[in-house]
């Protein structure tokens, strides 16, 4: 079914709790009923890895323990929340698709910005999975570098939102590795990193302008939430969704973007085949879907 989760995560290693082919379907069913996320039989090992370190964190014996905790135990919201730590893959760096920056500074915002100025409203990106903030933070400081000083009167409003909240904790503290720089050019590097003990960290006056929540793209009334968004970055998540659920999630996106706003999404994704909504636009080395 969903090709994608088998090319995206790396498999499991050491010793887990032995996951019978049951109580991975039931957990495979809940984790897609919640979140989209469709694990391929051949990523059974990579669950069973996964939850095998809940069972021990949380003192538990079997997976039924833990099925049954997660359906019905007290602190069932603080375990989910556990659970879609657990289950998601957040590799991400600073600029990590360089077309895609390029086509938003140089096309869209010469396009999307005139619009911004005559009606005083900010523009207001949307990072939909942001993971630890890197894409949200580029975006901020490509703003902050060259953008802004051409439209004096126009803000920048960067929302980024993820179903892990360990990694929003990472991003609302805006401190990184040497990993998550390694594609940063050096002008930016040193222009808006503060590097203390081995850690980089961004200064405020890019931080400013975005603000991070908890948000699962497979809640739909969340998503109804999510709206007058001029540009959304959905990249490199919908590689983890069946055909259904990323019809629905590109769906929603789709509502939340003003008349003539973007989408852009991973490099190895696609929309053929989930929406025809959209427009496709051309940029250098980068697609980018519009809605007309
Ligand atoms: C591989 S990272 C991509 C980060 C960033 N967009 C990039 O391209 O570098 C995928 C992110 O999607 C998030 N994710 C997975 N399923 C999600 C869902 N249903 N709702 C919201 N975020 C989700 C994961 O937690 C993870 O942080």
């Amino acid at each position: 079914m969903n090709l994608a989760v088998q090319q995206a995560m790396p498999t499991s290693t050491g010793s887990a709790q032995k996951l019978s082919d049951e109580m991975f379907r039931t957990f495979r069913g809940y984790i897609y009923e919640l979140t989209g996320i469709y694990f391929q039989d051949n990523k059974k090992y990579l669950l069973e890895g996964r939850l095998s370190k809940r069972l021990q964190v949380l003192g538990l014996a079997s997976y039924d323990q833990y099925f049954n905790l997660l359906k019905y135990g007290s602190q069932r919201k603080d375990e989910l929340f556990a659970l879609y730590d657990a289950v998601t893959i957040n590799e991400t760096f600073f600029f990590r698709n360089e077309p895609q920056f390029e086509a938003l500074q140089n096309s869209l915002i010469p396009e999307l910005m005139p619009k911004k100025k005559s009606s005083g409203q900010k523009l207001r990106i949307w990072s939909s999975a942001s993971s630890s903030g890197e894409e949200a933070y580029t975006l901020s400081m490509i703003f902050h570098e060259k953008i802004r000083i051409k439209y004096p009167n126009v803000g920048l409003e960067v929302v980024g939102t993820d179903i892990n909240s360990t990694v929003l904790d990472i991003a609302q503290r805006g401190q990184y590795r040497e990993y998550a720089i390694r594609n940063t050019p050096k002008e930016y590097l040193n222009k808006y990193f503060v590097q203390q003990d081995g850690k980089y960290n961004l200064k405020d006056e890019v931080k400013r302008y975005a603000r991070f929540e908890h948000l699962n793209l497979y809640d739909q009334q969340r998503m109804r939430a999510m709206r007058n968004f001029d540009v959304i970055f959905c990249c490199n998540v919908l590689i983890y969704f069946d055909a259904q659920s990323k019809t629905k999630i590109v769906s929603n996106l789709y509502d939340s973007l003003n008349p003539g706003g973007y989408l852009f999404i991973g490099y190895a994704e696609s929309l053929h085949g989930v929406s025809k909504a959209f427009k496709l636009v051309n940029f250098p080395k980068t697609i980018v879907y519009k809605k007309d």
